[in-house]
C-alpha cells in the first residue's frame, strides 16, 4: 500500500520523507490557509521533497474554470496530480482533463456511486473521506470497502486513495482491504510506528546491556 501524507507544511513532509516511506501528498485549500506563502510555491516545494504523485485543488465550481484551473496548476511541475471535487461539473472536467493527460484526483466522495461515476469518467484517484462520514455516524470504510469491490468487478485502474484518516485503525482497515493508498495527516504516521512494548523493549535492553561486560 503506498502512503502519502495529508499536510501542505513542508517540514512535516520533510521528516517523514526521511523516514523512507512517503510515496506522494495530497493537499487541500483548508491545509495550504495553515501555511505561510503562495501557494503555488508552497506546491513546488513539495514536489522538490517528494517524488510522487502530489495533489492540489480547483476551486472553481464550473467545469470550465476547473479545467484551466488544473492546466494551470499541472504546469507547477510534472508529479502535480489536480484534485477536483465530485460534482457533475466536476465529471465533465475530469472526462476532459483525462484526455489531455493530466492526473486528477476526485475528491469529496462520500458514496460508492460517485466513485463509480468518477471512474467512468477517467480520473486517475479518487478519495472517500472516511472521517467525515464516520463524524455523522456513517462508516466510512464500508464505503471504500465498496468502492474497491465495484473498481474489482469492472477493472477500472482508478487506485482509490483512503483520505480523512483519523486513527492508525482507519489505516489498518485499508490495507485488509487492499485499498492502493492511504493520505495520513503527519501526528496519525507518527502512531503508525509506535507500541509501548517497543519503548519498553527498549529500556529494558538498555537497563541490561549496562550490566554486561564490555
Ligand atoms: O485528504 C482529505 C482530507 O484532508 C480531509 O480530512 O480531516 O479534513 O476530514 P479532514
Amino acid at each position: 500500500m503506498k502512503l502519502f501524507i495529508d499536510t501542505a507544511n513542508l517540514d512535516q513532509i520533510r521528516e517523514a520523507q526521511s523516514w523512507g516511506i512517503l510515496d506522494g501528498v495530497t493537499t487541500n485549500p483548508t491545509l495550504l490557509s495553515r501555511e505561510k506563502g503562495n501557494f503555488r510555491d508552497i506546491l513546488h516545494s513539495i514536489c522538490e521533497i517528494v517524488d510522487g504523485p502530489v495533489s492540489g485543488e480547483v476551486v472553481s465550481l464550473d467545469s470550465e474554470g476547473m479545467v484551466k484551473e488544473a492546466k494551470d496548476i499541472a504546469t507547477i511541475h510534472k508529479n502535480i496530480v489536480v484534485k477536483i471535487p465530485m460534482t457533475l461539473e466536476g465529471l465533465k472536467a475530469i472526462k476532459i482533463l483525462s484526455k489531455k493527460e493530466i492526473w486528477t484526483n476526485t475528491t469529496l466522495v462520500f458514496s460508492p456511486l460517485q466513485a463509480l461515476l468518477a471512474a467512468k469518467a477517467g480520473t486517475t484517484f479518487v478519495s472517500p473521506f472516511v472521517g467525515r462520514l464516520d463524524d455523522i455516524h456513517n462508516i466510512g470504510m464500508d464505503v471504500v470497502g465498496q468502492i474497491i469491490t465495484i473498481y474489482e468487478n469492472y477493472g477500472f485502474n482508478t487506485e482509490v486513495i483512503v483520505a480523512s484518516i483519523r486513527n492508525p485503525l482507519h489505516i489498518v482497515e485499508a490495507a485488509m482491504m487492499g485499498a492502493d493508498i492511504c493520505t495520513i495527516p503527519f501526528a496519525v504516521m507518527e502512531k503508525m510506528a509506535k507500541h509501548p512494548l517497543t519503548d519498553r523493549g527498549i529500556e529494558r535492553f538498555l537497563e541490561d546491556w549496562k550490566k554486561v561486560e564490555k
